[in-house]
């Protein structure tokens, strides 16, 4: 079998003249490393072209459906954002209605805003205990598509960004008994079924497109991806139409190669790596339930990922992004991501037993400071949710949702109507012309068309509070005086 980097370096230190791009000609001008930028090529004699692959291209995209247990899968150089944006148009005509989960990342949004989509959402239910957005259920999207007949596509997350992991085989048969197709978003979970113990991708669970960045768990190079398809729900044609629109014109070599290693390293050593992967986490488990006052995320393996380690901090006096600070200036350890009440280590095969071990002392010794200074103090432990502790981001419950933010105003058609900055107390019950994220995770906490609500205003207000990054709210020049974009002609 060819692979796609020897290929590369072997050009590398060929001969031939570059008479085409990229203009750096293969030359390691400026500070960029001289190895990187001789494979650095374009679509040359014998290399293949990603929008129309007849050669090695071809193969490795084969190979990858084999790995992952799909008919058919196709490389992506940006990112799954464009796996996403490729999926949802495909699968959904102009104008058409998308069942879409609430804590779907932007890019899902960002494909109904293109595609003039109507969207109904599926709010996950709060996971038990802590600040996090569970997975959707079986019986939300059944219930769903009992109230939404005319639904086209249904779209999901799974695993989310906190780990939690859907019966992705029990919503795509109720999916499919409505003769649609079932996207699954399954960006963070690139490592699923491929090794003993490990949740099965969403492929082998019936999903007919999924997305994977392969950056995100495996170990590849930032913005790789694949999208998967499977079946007969989805028009192929009309699925490479939207991969030639979104991806671009100039596919990175040194991404594809970066694809192919990753993928080669689980073909070649996965059930050694993956087991290790799982006895460290494991091990690390087992020390940190000593904890008194951190907790963490455990579930089967099936529900929860392995990969994803979140730090609650509820019941340790401090917020998420108090934590993350300690972990980061103390004991330079760089969190994938804070929240008001938890943060968030990511772990796969690449990290080895020292990435568990330093993770581990810091929480046990942080545990343990916290729980000597109450004892010292002779102080009740803090309940959880105490005053030290701010909320979460929180999607209201579905319910209350329906009841108040019924979308009389499409978020297509929203993004684009006029509007008008208002101060960011006066506009709660107005609806906002612009999305709000707080970065990570990229999930909106609100979209163009829909109404700030109280609960809301105090949330974002809560998070620029403590500093953390909210879009789409502008903090004018104090800092202090947010502002909002609303749709200015109330409707
Ligand atoms: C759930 C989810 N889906 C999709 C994406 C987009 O992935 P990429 O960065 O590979 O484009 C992200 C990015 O964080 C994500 O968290």
């Amino acid at each position: 079998m060819e692979h796609l980097y020897d290929k590369l370096k072997k050009y590398g230190e060929s001969d031939f003249y570059p008479y085409h791009m990229p203009g750096h000609k293969r030359n390691a001008m400026g500070s960029m490393p001289c190895e990187i930028m001789r494979m650095d090529i374009t679509e040359i004699d014998g290399f293949d072209n990603l929008h129309e692959p007849e050669g090695i291209l071809k193969k490795l995209q084969r190979r990858a459906a084999l790995l992952y247990g799909a008919e058919e899968s196709f490389y992506l150089i940006n990112g799954s954002t464009c796996g996403i944006l490729s999926a949802i148009s495909c699968a959904v005509p102009f104008g058409g209605h998308i069942l879409m989960a609430r804590n779907s990342h932007r890019s899902a949004y960002h494909a109904a805003y293109i595609r003039n989509l109507k969207v109904t959402y599926v709010y996950p239910p709060m996971l038990k205990g802590y600040d996090i957005c569970d997975f959707v259920t079986p019986a939300q999207i059944e219930a769903a598509l009992e109230r939404e007949p005319d639904v086209e596509a249904v779209f999901l997350v799974s695993p989310t960004y906190e780990g939690r992991i859907a019966d992705v085989s029990a919503i795509a048969e109720i999916v499919h008994e409505k003769g649609i197709p079932l996207i699954v978003d399954e960006a963070h979970g690139a490592h699923l079924g491929l090794a003993e113990g490990f949740a099965p991708n969403s492929n082998q669970a019936g999903a007919d497109l999924v997305i994977h960045s392969v950056h995100k768990t495996l170990p590849a190079m930032t913005q790789t991806a694949l999208l998967h398809v499977n079946g007969k729900r989805i028009d192929r044609e009309r699925l490479r139409r939207f991969l030639h629109i979104y991806q671009s014109s100039s596919p990175s070599y040194v991404l594809m190669a970066s694809i192919e290693n990753a993928l080669r390293i689980v073909e070649d050593e996965g059930q050694k790596l993956f087991c290790r992967f799982k006895r460290f986490y494991f091990a690390m488990m087992k020390k940190l339930s000593q904890c008194r006052r951190l907790r963490f995320v455990v579930d089967d393996e099936r529900r929860q990922d392995v990969g994803k380690l979140v730090i609650d901090c509820r019941n340790a006096g401090m917020t998420g992004w108090q934590l993350y600070r300690i972990l980061l200036e103390r004991y330079h350890l760089q969190l994938e991501m804070a929240c008001g009440s938890y943060c968030l280590a990511m772990f796969t095969i690449a990290d080895d037993k020292n990435a568990y071990e330093r993770m581990t002392s810091a929480l046990l010794y942080i545990d343990e400071q916290i729980s000597a200074k109450d004892c010292r103090e002779d102080e009740k432990a803090p309940e959880s949710g105490g005053e030290a502790v701010q909320k979460s981001f929180i999607l209201p419950a579905e319910q209350e949702r329906q009841e108040t933010n019924v979308q009389s105003v499409s978020l297509a058609a929203a993004w684009d109507m006029p509007w008008e900055h208002m101060r960011l107390d006066k506009a709660v019950g107005r609806r906002v012309a612009e999305f709000v994220n707080f970065y990570p995770p990229g999930i909106p906490v609100l979209a163009p068309g829909e109404v700030l609500s109280e609960e809301q205003y105090l949330n974002i207000l809560e998070y620029l509070q403590q500093g953390l990054s909210v879009q789409g709210i502008d903090c004018g020049k104090g800092g202090e005086n947010y502002r909002i974009k609303c749709i200015s002609k109330e409707i």
